[in-house]
């Protein structure tokens, strides 16, 4: 529950916001002395601070440093009977959140309220999953608080120590490769070499020299023995990415290696023992690979002893603004820049997008935004395009299109409009024009019928 300290000198007004705010749930304390609330402020923690400005002997910006100073999460906002534009402009700049003038609409102070308590709450869980990534120790840092991923990873780390092959599959970059170093980082081979092949990047013939090696003379060209990755790998664990792509008759090769535990050099006549981990990867669908023929089944079953199915980011949701702020400080400390915030904005824009690419995607989104903050956060201005325009709130194109100001003025028009139930009065008032001048930019837009 956030808590709320009210300080005005009129008892009156007083009881007025303890009122309108007692119903919006926050935990309250009043005051009518600018010199009780000085104290207050400096004893205990409240989230938002609403004072009047004018009070006898301690006025409201001297309760606006005092709290800022002491706290500097809280936020403050200043009501006065007196708006200038002076004391407004002062109170911002010393920090206050807002900025209300007496005689205060109802809705304006619960919504202003509202957001400074919002704001509060955002910076308070940022700070959370900071101090998460600040703790994070180890080598291989696989960065998560979804049940499914914590899951994965304690699965991974009880069969780690074992010898038993593991097939890593999950769209592509959820973050395979990771867990498979964090695999052999965690096992009795961790001393021992990691090698990875991708095996969708080379044509059989080289594959089978790649990961098997060669004998002298096994091929023109060949003039000296050759060792494969498998036997590199002896006494470590050899990392087989996108093994989907493997030809059939490499699918052979791989399983009598793996069965046999020995394996025969390109031109070679005499088996060598093989002391190899397997972990194996592919974003493809085994199910599918299987059913086509495309992959064999016996293959499959001696890799899969351990299964790990990576979900993808848009299905942990809950990762998004922890990884965020993980790659912020990462590329920060790169580009030795002092970026520690992300606006609330560009972590809702983040939370609502998709990330075909999964974290590969976010990583290179939050590396692009820090080197494109000129400040200390990353605000949407540094936002991919594609990102920016999933901003409901801000400007979007029209079938691609980038909107004139009469139409996005007609927008804003009917925003208003419906807010305030389509009382045209207020809504004139609201836009700061008279209602004729309403009326006419109604008809414009076909919307004047009935007047
Ligand atoms: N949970 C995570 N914590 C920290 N970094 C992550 C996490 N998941 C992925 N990454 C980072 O995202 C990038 C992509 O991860 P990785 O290369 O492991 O994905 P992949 O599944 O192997 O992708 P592909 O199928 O395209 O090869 C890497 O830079 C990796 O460090
Ligand atoms: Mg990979």
């Amino acid at each position: 529950m956030a808590k709320l300290l009210i300080v005005d000198d009129e008892k009156i007004a007083l009881k007025n916001l303890e009122h309108i705010l007692k119903n919006e749930g926050y935990e309250i304390v009043t005051t009518q002395s600018g010199q009780n609330a000085l104290k207050l402020v400096e004893e205990q923690f409240f989230d938002v601070v609403l004072s009047d400005l004018r009070m006898e002997k301690v006025d409201g910006m001297q309760i606006l440093k005092r709290a800022k100073e002491r706290h500097p999460d809280c936020e403050v906002i200043i009501i006065t009977g007196c708006a200038t534009l002076e004391s407004a402009v002062d109170a911002m700049k010393l920090g206050a959140f807002h900025y209300i003038s007496k005689p205060f609409k109802l809705d304006e102070v619960r919504r202003v309220v509202h957001e400074a308590q919002e704001k509060v709450r955002l910076k308070n869980e940022n700070s959370l999953l900071r101090e998460q990534i600040e703790n994070f120790q180890g080598r291989v840092k696989i960065i998560t608080q979804s049940q499914v991923m914590l899951d994965l990873l304690g699965t991974a780390r009880q069969v780690a120590p074992t010898d038993c092959n593991v097939l890593i599959s999950g769209e592509s970059g959820t973050g395979k490769e990771l867990f498979a170093k964090f695999i052999h980082h965690h096992s009795v081979r961790a001393n021992g070499p990691l090698m990875a092949i991708n095996c969708g990047a080379f044509q059989e013939d080289l594959l089978a020299n790649e990961l098997f090696g060669h004998e002298k003379g096994a091929f023109t060209g060949a003039e000296s023995v050759k060792k494969g990755l498998i036997e590199m790998a002896s006494g470590g664990t050899l990392f087989l990415d996108e093994v989907t792509e493997m030809s059939p008759t490499m699918q052979v090769k791989l399983l009598r290696v793996i069965q046999e535990r020995e394996l025969i050099r390109v031109g070679g006549t005499h088996a060598l023992p093989v002391d190899v981990r397997f972990v194996a990867a592919a974003n493809r669908d085994f199910h599918d690979a299987i059913g086509n023929g495309s992959f064999r089944q016996d293959l499959y079953f001696r890799l899969n002893v351990i299964g790990l199915h990576i979900p993808p980011l848009s299905d942990r949701k809950d990762d998004i603004a922890l990884l965020a702020y993980f790659f912020v400080k990462k590329y920060s400390v790169l580009m030795k820049k002092e970026i520690t915030e992300i606006g609330s904005d560009v972590l809702a824009l983040l939370a609502n997008y998709d990330f075909p690419g999964n974290v590969r995607e976010l990583e290179n989104i939050i590396e692009r935004g820090v080197a494109l903050s000129p400040g200390k956060s990353i605000e949407v201005a540094q936002l991919p395009e594609d990102l920016r325009e999933l901003d409901i709130r801000t400007f979007r194109k029209k079938q691609g299109r980038i909107p004139t100001l009469e139409e996005q003025e007609g927008e804003y028009i009917k925003w208003v409009l419906t807010e305030v139930g389509w009382n045209r009065t207020l809504a004139a008032q609201i836009l700061g024009i008279d209602r004729v001048s309403l009326w006419r930019k109604l008809k414009k837009m076909g919307l004047a019928e009935g007047e």
